[in-house]
C-alpha cells in the first residue's frame, strides 16, 4: 500500500487479436506509469502471465517502462508461467503484509478490488460498509471503482474527519453525478468546494436564525391539515398508508418554508422517489453502465423529470417575484437564489439544482426518521406513556405553536435514541482534500474516505448499545460519540431544522393520534435496503398503520373551537 508498488488497474482485452497489459504501478512518491503492450493471440495464456509478471517486478524495480519483444516470450511454456504467476501473488501477498498498517480483504492480484467492488454495487453501500466493520473492525481500506476507500466507524477517527477542513469534498462516479444534476452543482455532492462553500450559505441562511421561529408555525398548521384529511391516505379497511402520509406532511411544509409555489404533492412525491431510486443507482456505477443504453435510459429520465419539474415550479416563482410591488422582508430560500442569479451570483442551472436538493432532503430523510419512530414507539409502551404525558402538560399551557421545545426532554431523548438505534443515514462519503494522518495510518491525497456513524453509534459509549432504550440518553453524551447530523464544516446544514420539525409534526401527531403498525410489524422485521441510506421497501401494505384517535381530553386547546 504506501510505498509498495500497487497495481490498480489490470486491463486484459482477451477477446482481440491483441492481448494489452496496462499496469500502473505506484513506486513510493512518484506514479510510474507501465504500459506493457504486446503481440499475441488470445489463446496465449502465458505470454500474459509473463508479461503481468514482469510488469509488477518492475514496478517493483523502479524501471519507468519496459517492452518484451514477443519473441522472448514465446520461448516460456504455460507452465513455468503459471508457476511465476503464483510465486508472485505470494509475494505480493507478503509485502502487501509487511506494508499495510489498514486491515481489509486482500488485493489478491487484482481481484480483490473487483470482490469488494461488487459487494458494494450489490448489496448497497450501507450493508457492504457494516460487513467490512464487523469483518476487519473499526478502519478498514477496500476498493470503489478501483479507488481505495476507507471505512471508518471509531469514535475518535470519525471526530476527527467531521472537524478537518480537508475532508470537505465527496466523492462517487463522475457520470452518475453529472446524471441527477450533483456534478459541480447544488451542495448535497457537489465537491467543487468554492462553489459549494459559496452555495452552502444560502442554505444555512434558510434553515437557521429566522426561518426556524416560522418552522414551528408552518409544521404544526401542515400537520393538522393532513390529520384533518385522513381518510384521504386511509384504505377500505381503516389503515392508513403512514409513510406516505408523513412525506406529503413534509413536502408540504418544505414548500411553504422554501418554495412558497402552489404544488402537486402526490406528483411532486412520486419524483423524488424516482430521483432517489435513480440516486442510489448511479451513485457509484462504473463508466461502462452510462454507455448501456437500456440500462441507463431510465434512470436518466427519472432524473430529468424531477429537475424539470423544478424548473417549471422556478419559473411560477420568478413570475410570482416579478409581480409582486414589494419582497417581503424575510426572504424565503427560493426568491434569495434566483435575486442571486439575478445579479450573476449563480447559474440557472446551480439555482434550479439547489431548490431540488432543498426540496427533497426533508422527505427523503426526516420523513423516514419519523416512520421508524412511530414503530419504535409502539414497540415501546411505556416510552410513548412518558412522552404524551409530557406533551400534555406542555400542551395544558401553551398552544402547540408556542411550546418551549427546549423543555421536552423525554421527546427528544426519544428522537435521539431513535436516530441512533435505527438512523435513515447510517454512513457519509467524504474524500481526502490532502494528505493526513489519522491515529498513524497515513492517508493519501483524494483517498475516499466512508464514516459508517450508524455503526459507530453502536459500538462505543451507550451503555445499552444494542438494544433501543431511553437510558442511553440519561447521561450528557459527549458530542463525538454521537453525531446522527455529523458536524464541522461538511455537517448536515438542516440539522437544527429537522430536530425543531420533527418536535412540532410529533407533537401534533401524537397529541391527537395513538399509531399501530400491523400485527409483528417491528423496525427488524420489515424489509429494508441500505444502499444510500436505509430505507423500508413499500412494495406492498405491510407498512401501513391504524390511526387511533385519543381521548378527547388530551385534545390540545389549540384544536377546540375558539
Ligand atoms: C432526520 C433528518 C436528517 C438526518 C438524520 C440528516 C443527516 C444528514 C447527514 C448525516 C448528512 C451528512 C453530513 C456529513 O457528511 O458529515 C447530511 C447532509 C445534509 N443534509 Fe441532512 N439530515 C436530516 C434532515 C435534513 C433536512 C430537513 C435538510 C434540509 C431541509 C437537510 C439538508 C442536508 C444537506 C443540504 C446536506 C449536505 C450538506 C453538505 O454537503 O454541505 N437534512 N444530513
Ligand atoms: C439496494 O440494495 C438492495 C440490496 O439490499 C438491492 O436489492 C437493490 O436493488 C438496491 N437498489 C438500488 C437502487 O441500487
Ligand atoms: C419580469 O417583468 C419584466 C417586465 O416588467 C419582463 O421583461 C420579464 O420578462 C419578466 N420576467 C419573468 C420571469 O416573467
Ligand atoms: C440529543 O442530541 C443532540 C445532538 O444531536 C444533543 O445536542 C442533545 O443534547 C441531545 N439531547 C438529549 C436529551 O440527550
Ligand atoms: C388496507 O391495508 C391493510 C394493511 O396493509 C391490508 O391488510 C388490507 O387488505 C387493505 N385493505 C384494502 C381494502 O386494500
Amino acid at each position: 500500500m504506501h510505498g509498495c508498488p500497487q497495481i490498480k488497474v489490470l486491463l486484459l482485452c482477451l477477446t482481440n487479436e491483441w492481448a494489452w497489459l496496462v499496469c500502473w504501478c505506484k513506486v513510493t512518491e512518484t506514479q510510474v506509469k507501465l504500459h506493457l503492450q504486446a503481440e499475441s493471440k488470445h489463446s496465449d495464456l502465458a505470454q500474459v502471465c509473463v508479461l503481468y509478471l514482469a510488469g509488477v517486478m518492475t514496478g517493483m524495480l523502479s524501471l519507468e517502462t519496459l517492452t518484451i519483444s514477443p519473441m522472448g516470450v514465446d520461448t516460456v511454456s504455460e507452465v513455468t508461467a503459471l508457476l511465476l504467476l503464483l510465486l508472485l501473488l505470494l509475494f505480493i501477498g507478503r509485502r502487501q503484509k509487511k506494508h499495510s498498517h489498514v486491515p481489509g480483504p486482500p488485493f489478491l492480484a487484482g481481484l480483490g478490488p473487483i470482490l469488494s467492488y461488487a459487494r458494494f454495487i450489490w448489496t448497497g453501500i450501507g450493508t457492504a460498509c457494516n460487513y467490512y466493520n464487523n469483518k476487519y473492525g473499526s478502519i478498514v481500506r477496500v476498493w470503489i471503482n478501483g479507488e481505495e476507500t476507507l471505512i471508518l466507524s471509531g469514535s475518535s477517527a470519525v471526530y476527527h474527519v467531521l472537524r478537518s477542513a480537508q475532508y470537505t469534498a465527496r466523492f462517487g462516479s463522475k457520470k452518475g453525478l453529472e446524471c441527477i444534476g450533483m456534478e459541480g452543482r447544488g451542495i448535497i455532492f457537489n465537491s467543487d468546494v468554492p462553489l459549494w462553500k459559496k452555495v452552502r450559505t444560502y442554505f444555512s441562511k434558510a434553515l437557521t436564525g429566522p426561518g426556524l421561529q416560522r418552522t414551528v408555525a408552518i409544521c404544526v398548521s401542515s400537520t393538522a391539515k393532513h390529520l384533518d384529511n385522513l381518510q384521504e391516505m386511509t384504505n377500505a379497511s381503516g389503515h392508513v398508508d403512514a409513510l406516505n402520509l408523513l412525506r406529503t406532511i413534509v413536502v408540504d411544509i418544505s414548500n411553504r418554508l422554501f418554495l412558497r409555489v402552489p404544488l402537486n404533492e402526490k406528483d411532486l412525491l412520486m419524483k423524488i422517489h424516482n430521483y432517489f431510486e435513480t440516486w442510489q443507482t448511479v451513485l457509484i456505477k462504473p463508466d461502462l453502465f452510462f454507455k448501456i443504453a437500456w440500462l441507463y435510459n431510465k434512470h436518466k429520465r427519472a432524473a430529468q423529470e424531477l429537475q424539470d419539474v423544478m424548473e417549471s415550479l422556478l419559473e411560477i416563482k420568478r413570475r410570482i417575484i416579478n409581480e409582486t410591488e414589494k419582497l417581503d422582508d424575510e426572504l424565503d430560500f427560493a426568491t434569495e437564489l434566483i435575486l442571486a442569479q439575478n445579479h450573476g451570483e449563480l447559474s440557472a442551472d446551480n439555482v434550479r439544482q439547489c431548490v431540488l436538493e432543498m426540496v427533497i432532503a426533508a422527505p427523503d430523510t426526516l420523513s423516514i426518521s419519523l416512520f421508524f419512530m412511530l414503530m419504535l414507539l409502539k414497540q415501546n409502551p411505556d416510552v410513548e406513556l412518558r412522552i404524551v404525558e409530557e406533551i400534555n402538560t406542555a400542551l395544558s399551557e401553551k398552544t402547540a405553536e408556542s411550546i418551549d421545545y427546549q423543555v421536552l426532554e423525554v421527546l427528544e431523548s426519544f428522537i435521539n435514541e431513535s436516530l441512533r438505534f435505527h438512523p435513515v443515514v447510517d454512513f457519509t462519503m467524504r474524500k481526502a482534500l490532502e494528505d493526513d494522518d489519522i491515529e498513524g495510518t497515513k492517508i493519501k491525497k483524494g483517498t475516499n474516505i466512508i464514516l459508517n456513524i450508524g455503526l459507530m453509534h453502536k459500538t462505543e459509549f451507550f451503555p445499552k448499545a444494542k438494544e433501543f432504550s431511553l437510558m442511553n440518553f440519561d447521561k450528557t453524551v459527549p458530542s463525538r460519540f454521537f453525531q446522527p447530523f455529523g458536524c464541522g464544516p461538511r455537517s448536515c446544514v438542516g440539522k437544527h431544522i429537522a430536530m425543531v420539525m420533527m418536535k412540532a409534526i410529533l407533537v401534533t401527531l401524537l397529541s391527537r393520534y395513538t399509531v399501530c403498525p400491523r400485527e409483528g410489524c417491528t423496525v427488524s422485521t420489515i424489509r429494508q435496503t441500505n444502499n444510500l441510506s436505509q430505507q423500508p421497501v413499500e412494495d406492498d401494505n405491510s407498512l401501513n398503520m391504524y390511526f387511533i384517535p385519543r381521548p378527547t381530553q388530551a385534545q390540545p386547546r389549540w384544536l377546540m373551537p375558539k
